[in-house]
């Protein structure tokens, strides 16, 4: 049945034409158009295959809409890898010569001394413990703190330091100079039924906020330094011997 009507639709389209008679010719549709009027049918020389070919073509510039609004700027990118090192660069020129400063004054001297004494006797605690002073000679520019008992060194230069005390009868005496946290020399004396004056000097290279000043701390013994109201047996001294 099928068949029969294939057949059918085939010898219809065979069948028809044009009311002239001229037989049809089957167009494709990118076959070339029909010739120009009154040209006539292609030179029998021009095969098919050379008739000129039409492409499609699109202008662009055409269908291109109008060009749109700047968009959003977008997130930075990540930055790249680190490049290598540049050369080192020419040696600058020299700068100018400062300029010279203001005249010193040959008269000027430094100076740091002190001496202080203390009129009261003392047994030392168990802990470490400052010598304090009660008594002031000489304290110039207060570079001597009576409160904790140390020298605190603001002019830098070798200084010459002293420490006299006088011992208790029975009782041991055991004393250092200290630089800061440094024992630098000590007082002794074992006990005896005889109590005497002693003493000990050095000198000492300080530099700024250097603390020269007297430990005291008690150990198997009592230690203990004597004074009294009516005399007065301790003395600590200090001067600059020689400023930087
Ligand atoms: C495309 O169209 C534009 C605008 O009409 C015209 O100026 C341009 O010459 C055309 N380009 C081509 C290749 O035909
Ligand atoms: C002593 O202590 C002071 C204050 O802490 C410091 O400036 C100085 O450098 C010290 N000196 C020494 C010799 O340790």
């Amino acid at each position: 049945m099928l068949a029969v009507l294939t057949l059918l639709a085939l010898s219809s389209l065979v069948a028809s034409g044009p009311p002239d008679g001229r037989p049809v010719l089957c167009k494709r549709c990118c076959d070339p158009l029909e010739p120009a009027e009154g040209s006539g049918a292609p030179p029998p020389s021009a095969g098919f295959s050379s008739v000129p070919e039409v492409r499609t073509f699109i202008n662009m510039t055409i269908l291109k809409g109008d060009k749109g609004e700047r968009g959003d700027r977008g997130t930075p990118g990540k930055s790249g890898q680190e490049g290598p090192s540049g050369s080192r660069g020419l040696v600058g020129s020299k700068g100018t010569k400062g300029r010279a400063g203001l005249p010193g004054d040959p008269c000027k001297v430094q100076h740091a001394a002190f001496s202080v004494g203390r009129r009261k006797s003392l047994h030392s605690q168990e802990s470490y413990q400052a010598l304090v002073f009660d008594t002031v000679f000489v304290n110039l520019d207060d570079h001597f703190n009576m409160f904790d008992g140390k020298f605190v060194c603001r002019v830098p230069g070798i200084y010459f330091f002293n420490v006299n005390i006088h011992t208790w009868n029975f009782k041991e005496t055991y004393l250092h100079i200290m630089l800061n946290d440094t024992e630098q020399a000590i007082v002794y004396a074992q006990p005896g039924d005889r109590s005497i004056m002693q003493s000990q000097s050095l000198m000492l290279q300080l530099g700024l906020q250097d603390e020269v000043w007297i430990r005291l701390y008690k150990r198997l013994r009592e230690n203990a330094i004597y004074s009294d109201d009516v005399d007065l047996y301790i003395t600590f001294n200090g001067y600059l011997v020689k400023g930087n």
